[in-house]
């Protein structure tokens, strides 16, 4: 793939990004490259190139492009900004190059002194009906950007012990309530005629099964598939599935205490983290907020 092109408030774009999976099996089957792309109608967009190391063929030097002048005012809502990858894309979005940006940050812990620019929702995404009217989007900004970054990887369990209760909650982190805030910002995107891009931290397991798993791997393709869907069908949404690879998360540290009867490949999570192969969430973060950055005309 030589490059990518956003369909900024035109058409849509449904990417899938891949580092490396986020399993060793995925590491050692898939190449690092960015897969696969499904675009929709040909309309000439403005090209704009991603930020990182998450594509490096677009840019044969290895640097990367900045715009020439101050981008439109973005409006970006952040899921899980508590810890892990959240935590340090939350920082990143704390920077200069996001200094004009409203912050919508959602989850259940409060981060760490929110300026002026930030706002914090107090939400736990694990209820039932998640009341998305609450996210206030400024009325002057030209580009909404929804990062669904917060997950949940348990109940870590096979199949047949699988906690139906636990298991529906595991939906609403990963699926029913990212959709419902999608469907709020979608709706506003489209009343005020200005694009949202929709980042969707995704998974391997998204798309293939994992033992013990049947949570994390059904709520992730569920979420993956709905925003595919919603890209679709929605003239003002782009959709980017990006799938971080292994990250040095507190998720991490939980799916390596797993058991090997609830969880029969977590030896080879334990091995990726002896052997330092897991990535840093700081690096990760940059990537995402490359993308970010580069989501504007
Ligand atoms: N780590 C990896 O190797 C890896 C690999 C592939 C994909 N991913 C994806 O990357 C994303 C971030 O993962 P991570 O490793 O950073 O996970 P993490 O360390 O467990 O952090 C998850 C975040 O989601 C929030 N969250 C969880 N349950 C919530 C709930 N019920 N309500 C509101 N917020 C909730 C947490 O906040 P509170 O607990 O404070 O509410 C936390 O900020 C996830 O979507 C995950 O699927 C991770």
């Amino acid at each position: 793939m030589t490059g990518l092109s956003f369909r900024v408030g035109l058409r849509i774009l449904a990417s899938e990004y891949k580092q490396c999976g986020d399993c060793r099996k995925r590491v050692m089957l898939r190449s690092p490259a960015l897969p696969s792309q499904r675009r929709g109608p040909a309309i000439q967009p403005p090209k704009i190139a991603l930020g990182g190391a998450v594509d490096k063929s677009r840019s044969g030097s290895g640097t990367v492009p900045m715009p020439h002048s101050a981008p439109p005012r973005r409006s970006i809502v952040l899921t899980g900004a508590s810890q892990g990858l959240g935590k340090a894309v939350c920082e990143t979005l704390r920077s200069e190059i996001f200094a004009g940006d409203q912050r919508i940050l959602i989850g259940r812990s409060a981060t760490e002194g929110p300026g002026s620019a930030e706002t914090f929702l107090q939400r736990d995404l694990s209820q039932d009906r998640f009341d998305a009217d609450g996210i206030l989007i400024a009325p002057d900004v030209a580009r909404l950007i929804f990062v669904n970054n917060a997950g949940t990887v348990e109940p870590i369990a096979s199949f047949a012990r699988i906690d139906p209760i636990e298991l529906h909650k595991a939906m609403n982190v990963n699926f029913a309530s990212p959709l419902a805030i999608a469907q709020h910002l979608a709706r506003v995107a489209r009343a005020r005629s200005i694009p949202l891009l929709v980042l969707n931290v995704t998974s391997g397991a998204a798309l293939r099964p994992v033992a013990g798993w049947t949570a994390y791997c059904t709520s992730k393709a569920a979420i993956r598939s709905a925003l595919d869907v919603l890209a679709l069908e929605e003239e003002s949404v782009s959709v980017l599935h990006f799938d971080p690879g292994v990250i040095d998360t507190p998720m991490q540290a939980r799916i390596r205490q797993s058991a090997p009867e609830d969880m029969p490949e977590v030896d080879a999570f334990r091995a990726m983290a002896r052997e330092n192969q897991l990535q840093t969430a700081a690096a990760v973060a940059g990537k995402l907020s490359g993308i970010i950055r580069d989501f504007a005309a």
